[in-house]
């Protein structure tokens, strides 16, 4: 039998996992500024804080969930998406109370699942690093948000991205508008696609982001949600719009946006790349908005939300398609050349001595002879070498070689193990001479 990865998995081998801790980095250090905190929650939760929080009638419940019983007949789901989990730790660690800083802001990255059919960008396992923020309903805040994620995949080194945007209001709003949308598309029920008429029962607002394109075509003249916003929405979504301006963030507005996760209000946005990596189709690679309420529905107390949540295999695959190089820089230190068995023990222990003085170090452990160790070397991009011999070991030195400049000094194995940095600094001077 030939064992194989899971269909719609990956290996991160050595190489690409060098990419991901940059964008990790990345993300940590930004958010560090942002002051954004790290939250670990579990990679499975009970069933119910899904499928109570993503939507019934979502594709994610009802389609794409990796849920089994365990052991104990427990209703266990690998979590689909980030949000709802940290939804279920803020309330189960009353991360709301007095004492806690609000707005509270926490953020996270790992991977999700969801059962996918899948395609380039399109993972059963996949990997998001997102965010979250508690108790502030100012749309600043969601401009804030949006501003960081923007800001994020402009430091990997993406420039053509397109911001979009829409609000679905408050429950009041949506109410008008669920209202207004059945009456436009109930007498156009035939014309719909069959999951589109399953859909208008059910969870209408999710015909508008209909894949079909006769439903499209329906959809295009239906009634638009702004004109059915609460005067409160309304002016949240305009002062959205004029504090993107502000910050000289472009944007456009899709007022048939909606999102595959029911907890969304107000203001929602998707940030979108048309990149050759999906066939030039606009693909969002990063999307959130707020989700007031959905801590009341978890059980806690009335607390507003909003996040983001960023797919790192799609950003990894446009900075690929559009030959982006991530700054990673993996070149090594010193590379110990032993010549001779004798050497054998002394190089180990310079190895570690370098190690231990914080440098990175290399040696062979293979027998090759000194060409041999030269070009591993090389192939590591090594800065120095450390060449030993025999009557190098019998003189208590070692050859540490630049090899950028080529210049070569004998230095003392007690000046090695004593103090390296000065030995190293006056190499590495000389190559800057
Ligand atoms: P989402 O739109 O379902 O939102 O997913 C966010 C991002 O995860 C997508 O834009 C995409 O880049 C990536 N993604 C989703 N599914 C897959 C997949 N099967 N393969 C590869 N990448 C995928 C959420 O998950 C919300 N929790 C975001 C959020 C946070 N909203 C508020 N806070």
């Amino acid at each position: 039998m030939k064992y194989q990865r899971p269909k719609g998995t990956t290996d991160i081998i050595p190489g690409e996992s060098a990419k991901w801790q940059y964008i990790e980095q990345t993300a940590r250090q930004l958010f560090q500024k942002y002051r954004y905190s790290e939250i670990r929650t579990p990679i499975f939760e009970n069933f119910e804080v899904f499928s109570r929080t993503s939507g019934e009638t979502s594709d994610i419940v009802t389609k794409e969930m990796y849920d089994f019983f365990d052991k104990g007949d427990r209703h266990i789901t690998l979590r689909p998406e980030g949000t709802a989990g940290v939804v279920r730790a803020y309330v189960e660690n009353k991360l709301y109370g007095p004492e806690i800083q609000r707005p509270f802001k926490t953020f996270y990255m790992g991977p999700m699942f969801r059962y996918e059919r899948p395609q380039s960008g399109r993972q059963r396992q996949f990997h998001q690093i997102g965010v979250e923020a508690f108790g502030v309903d100012n749309p600043t805040l969601d401009v804030e948000v949006m501003a960081m994620a923007v800001n994020l995949l402009r430091q990997c080194g993406l420039q053509d991205l397109k911001l979009v945007i829409n609000t679905l209001g408050d429950a009041e709003s949506r109410a008008a508008y669920h209202a207004a949308l059945m009456q436009y598309l109930e007498p156009l029920e035939n014309e719909l696609s069959d999951d589109s008429k399953e859909r208008l029962h059910k969870n209408p607002l999710r015909i508008l982001d209909s894949k079909d394109k006769e439903d499209q075509k329906i959809v295009d003249a239906a009634p638009s949600i702004l004109d059915y916003l609460t005067p409160e929405a309304a002016e949240h979504f305009s002062t959205v719009k004029k504090l993107l301006q502000a910050l000289d963030i472009p944007f456009e507005i899709e007022t048939n946006m909606v999102r595959g996760l029911d907890y969304y209000n107000h203001t929602i946005f998707e940030i979108m790349s048309n990149s050759k990596a999906f066939g030039g189709h606009w693909t969002t690679v990063c999307a959130g908005g707020r989700y007031n309420g959905l801590v009341e529905q978890l059980g806690g107390p009335e607390v507003p939300g909003i996040g983001f949540g960023l797919g790192v295999e799609r950003l990894l695959l446009v900075l690929e398609a559009e030959e982006i190089e991530l700054p990673i820089a993996d070149d090594l230190d010193i590379y110990v050349v032993g010549i001779g068995e004798a050497t054998n023990e002394e190089t180990l222990k310079l190895v570690q001595a370098l190690r231990h003085a914080g440098y990175s170090a290399e040696r062979d452990y293979l027998g090759r002879k000194p060409k041999g160790q030269f070009k591993a070397a090389n192939r590591m991009s090594a800065h120095l070498t450390l060449t030993i011999g025999e009557e190098e070991l019998r003189d208590g030195k070692a050859n540490l070689k630049n090899m950028q400049t080529g210049n070569e000094v004998s230095v003392a194995l007690r000046d090695i193990y004593t103090g390296f940095d000065k030995v190293y600094q006056n190499i590495v001077e000389s190559e800057e001479e």
